[in-house]
């Protein structure tokens, strides 16, 4: 299997202030990754380094998509070359409605059945509203998710896709996050892509509906530790960020 992202002692800039302090991570094809890690440890700072928003200055490092160097790409270009994010907290986008951002996203043939999907994640009635003027938390999730699966990516990074959705909300989001890893919608018409994903969570619910390969701990701008993802996240439930307990490393010094 190859490697659909190598990340190579990046370091990012953010307000001035260096955020991420050395970051080495892979993901191979086909495979779904998960972040963990303490609020301010630069959990969002790395994938929004990965999407290449401009908020954020890689001062040193690389980030190699599909044996492409994309460290200097555009975040334009990225997007056009598979990689989608669901942000944590996404920009209003005045003046661009759902509807026409979700038909531009998607690739020509599909864009009736994207928009007829608009109603499975109950958007239906947002499509003639500007991205996410006035939606609330969980409205903002089910937007990100439908812009996703518009865009289709293959490398999909998703910042706490489950977090302040209610609870019956959450199996939506969660079978919709699962739908796109395991991509139904183009299998039907090709090969099966192999989806790669980066999740964080902090609760974990999201991975009752994904099957995660790996989970990493990110502390104060680097990647701590690895494991199983049940196992990571009992010790870390157990144990707190202090010490995760599955390796010798303190992941936050006291
Ligand atoms: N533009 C900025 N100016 C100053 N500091 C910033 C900026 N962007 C990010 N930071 C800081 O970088 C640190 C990491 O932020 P980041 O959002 O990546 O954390 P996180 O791990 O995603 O946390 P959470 O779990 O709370 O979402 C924080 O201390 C944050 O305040
Ligand atoms: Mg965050």
């Amino acid at each position: 299997m190859g490697n659909m992202l190598e990340i190579r002692n990046l370091h990012a800039e953010a307000g001035g202030r260096e955020i991420l302090k050395g970051v080495d991570l892979t993901i191979e094809e086909g495979e779904t990754c998960v972040l963990f890690g303490p609020n301010g440890s630069g959990k969002s700072t790395l994938l929004s380094a990965i999407m290449g928003y401009s908020t954020n200055q890689i001062t040193n490092g690389s980030i190699i998509y599909k044996g492409i160097d994309i460290t200097d790409f555009p975040v334009n270009k990225r997007a056009e070359l598979g990689i989608g994010m669901m942000m944590q907290r996404p920009p209003n986008v005045i003046g661009v409605k759902l509807g026409k951002l979700i038909a531009t996203a998607s690739s020509k043939e599909r864009v009736d059945e994207i928009l007829n999907s608009a109603e499975d994640f109950r958007m239906e009635n947002f499509l003639d509203r500007d991205v996410n003027v006035g939606f609330s938390g969980g409205e903002i999730k089910r937007s990100e998710l439908l812009q996703l699966t518009a865009q289709s990516p293959d490398l999909i990074l998703l910042d706490e896709p489950e977090s302040g959705v209610d609870l019956q909300s959450i199996d939506l989001i969660g079978n919709k996050v699962r739908d796109l890893l395991y991509d139904r919608v183009n299998c039907r018409r090709s090969a099966p892509k192999k989806v790669s994903a980066l999740v964080i969570t902090h609760t974990g619910q999201i991975l009752d509906y994904i099957g995660a390969d790996k989970a990493y701990v990110m502390g104060e701008g680097r990647i701590r530790c690895s494991g199983r993802p049940a196992d990571l996240l009992k010790k870390i439930k157990t144990n707190g960020y202090g010490d995760c307990g599955v390796c010798k490393e303190v992941v936050i010094p006291e």
